[in-house]
C-alpha cells in the first residue's frame, strides 16, 4: 500500500517551492516509513532549490527531522514502529573502504531508501540528502533512523539531523576544539551558532563570533560567544588577531562557505592553526591563495562533512546534554511553521530574521 501525503517540492531552479501531493511507498527490505513530527529549514534546502547541489529536480525538500517510525520493512531490527527517531543522512554501510579502515564518519556508501517517492503523476522525486522530510511521511533506509530519548521535543531534536550536528561537529570533531583553545566562527546562523555552542562545551576560553548582521551577533552570545565582530565594520581578520594577542585563533570555522570567508578563516588562524570549512560553496566559486602562505602558516585546512558525526554515537549524546539543560537546542528554534510556509521561511532566512524556522506537523 502506498501513502498519499503532502510534501514540499522544488520543481525547478529558482522556482518558489510549494506543497504537492506525494506518494510514499510502504517500506521494503531495510527501509522504514516515518511519520514526520518536525523538520527544520536549513540553508542547504535553499541551495537545492537554487540548483546549487544538483540538477535532479524535482526535489522533495527537508532533511532536519524527527518523527515516529510507523512501519519497517523486512529484516529491520534496529528500529520498530513507535520509536522516536531523529533522521540522519549518514547511515553507514560498514563495508566501504572508509568503514573498513575504522573511519565510518567518512563512509562513501551510505544507505538511503531504495524505493522512490513520487509525485501523484508518477514523477520520481529526489529527496534532499536522501531524506525528504517536509512531508507528513517519508521513506528512508532504516539506518537513517537514530533512536533518541522521546522526552526531547521533536522541533529541537530534529535539528540534530543536520545543521546543529554539522556545526557542533565542525568545531568539536573536525576542528578538534578542546579546553584552552581560542576559536572564531564566521557566520552565525544555525550552523555557526552550533559551532559556538560546541566550542563552549569543549572548553574554549575565547569564542569570537563574526557575522554581517548585528541581530545574529547578539544571538551568538546566547550560545557562548565571548566576543563579536561585525564584518561590515572592518577587516574581521584584523579584529580576530587583535582579540587573540595579535596571533589569530587556534581554530576558525567558516560556516558561510564563500571564497572570501574561507580566506578570512585561513588568515585569522594562528600559525599551525586549523581552518574548518562547514559552509557549502556553490559550483562556480574558486579560491586563490599564495601557496607560500599555505605552507608558511602550517596547520590544517579541513572540510567538515556533517560535522564528521556518527549519528548513533552523537545524537543520543547531544539529546542527553539537551535534556540536562547543558545544550540549549530550543534556542535554535526561532519559529514553528506549517508545510505551506517553507517558501516564506526561505525569505526570512535570506533576510537574516531567523536561526531556524521549523515545520511542525
Ligand atoms: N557541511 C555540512 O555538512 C553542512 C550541513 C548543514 C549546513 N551546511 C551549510 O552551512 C552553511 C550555513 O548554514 P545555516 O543554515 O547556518 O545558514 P544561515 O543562512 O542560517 O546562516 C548563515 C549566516 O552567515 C552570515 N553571513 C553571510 N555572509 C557573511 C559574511 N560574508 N561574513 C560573515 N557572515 C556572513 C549570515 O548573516 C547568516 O547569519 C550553509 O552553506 C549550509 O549549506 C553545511
Ligand atoms: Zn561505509
Ligand atoms: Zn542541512
Amino acid at each position: 500500500m502506498a501513502h498519499e501525503v503532502r510534501g514540499v517540492v522544488a520543481k525547478g531552479k529558482g522556482e518558489p517551492v510549494g506543497v504537492e501531493t506525494i506518494i510514499v511507498p510502504d517500506p521494503g527490505p531495510g527501509e522504514a516509513l516515518v511519520r514526520v513530527q518536525a523538520c527544520g529549514v536549513c540553508h542547504t534546502d535553499l541551495h537545492y532549490r537554487e540548483g546549487g547541489i544538483s540538477g535532479d529536480f524535482p526535489f522533495l525538500l527537508g532533511h532536519e527531522a524527527a518523527g515516529v517510525v510507523e512501519a519497517v520493512g523486512e529484516g529491520v531490527t534496529d528500529v520498530a514502529p513507535g520509536d522516536f527517531v531523529v533522521l540522519n543522512w549518514r547511515a553507514v554501510c560498514g563495508s566501504c573502504r572508509a568503514c573498513l579502515r575504522g573511519r565510518p564518519q567518512y563512509c562513501f556508501a551510505t544507505h538511503n531508501a531504495r524505493q522512490k517517492m513520487t509525485l501523484a503523476d508518477g514523477t520520481e522525486l529526489s529527496p534532499a540528502l536522501g531524506i525528504g522530510a517536509f512531508a507528513e511521511k517519508t521513506l528512508v533506509a532504516a539506518g537513517q533512523c537514530t533512536k533518541v530519548d522521546p522526552a526531547a521535543s521533536p522541533a529541537a531534536a530534529g535539528l540534530l539531523g543536520c545543521g546543529v550536528m554539522a556545526g557542533f561537529g565542525a568545531a568539536v570533531n573536525t576542528g578538534g576544539v578542546s579546553r584552552g583553545d581560542t576559536v572564531a566562527v564566521i557566520g552565525c546562523g544555525g550552523v555557526g551558532n552550533a559551532a559556538i555552542a560546541g566550542a563552549n562545551l569543549a572548553g574554549a576560553i575565547k569564542i569570537i563570533a563574526v557575522d554581517v548582521d548585528e541581530r545574529k551577533l547578539e544571538g551568538a552570545r546566547r550560545f557562548g560567544a565571548t566576543h563579536t565582530v561585525d564584518a561590515r565594520r572592518g577587516d574581521p581578520v584584523e579584529a580576530i588577531r587583535e582579540l587573540t594577542g595579535g596571533f589569530g585563533a587556534d581554530v576558525v570555522v567558516d560556516a558561510v562557505g564563500r571564497p572570501e570567508t574561507f580566506e578570512q578563516a585561513f588568515y585569522a588562524r594562528d600559525l599551525a592553526g586549523t581552518a574548518v570549512l562547514v559552509g557549502v560553496p556553490t559550483p562556480e566559486m574558486t579560491l586563490k591563495l599564495p601557496l607560500l602562505d599555505v605552507f608558511g602558516r602550517g596547520g590544517a585546512l579541513r572540510s567538515s562533512w556533517y560535522g564528521d558525526c556518527l549519528p548513533s554515537r552523537d545524537f543520543p549524546m547531544l539529546v542527553s546534554l539537551y535534556l540536562q539543560g547543558r545544550f540549549d537546542l530550543d534556542a535554535f528554534v526561532s519559529e514553528t511553521i506549517g508545510l505551506d510556509e517553507v517558501e516564506k521561511a526561505f525569505e526570512k532566512m535570506h533576510r537574516g530574521e531567523v536561526l531556524r524556522s521549523v515545520v511542525v506537523l
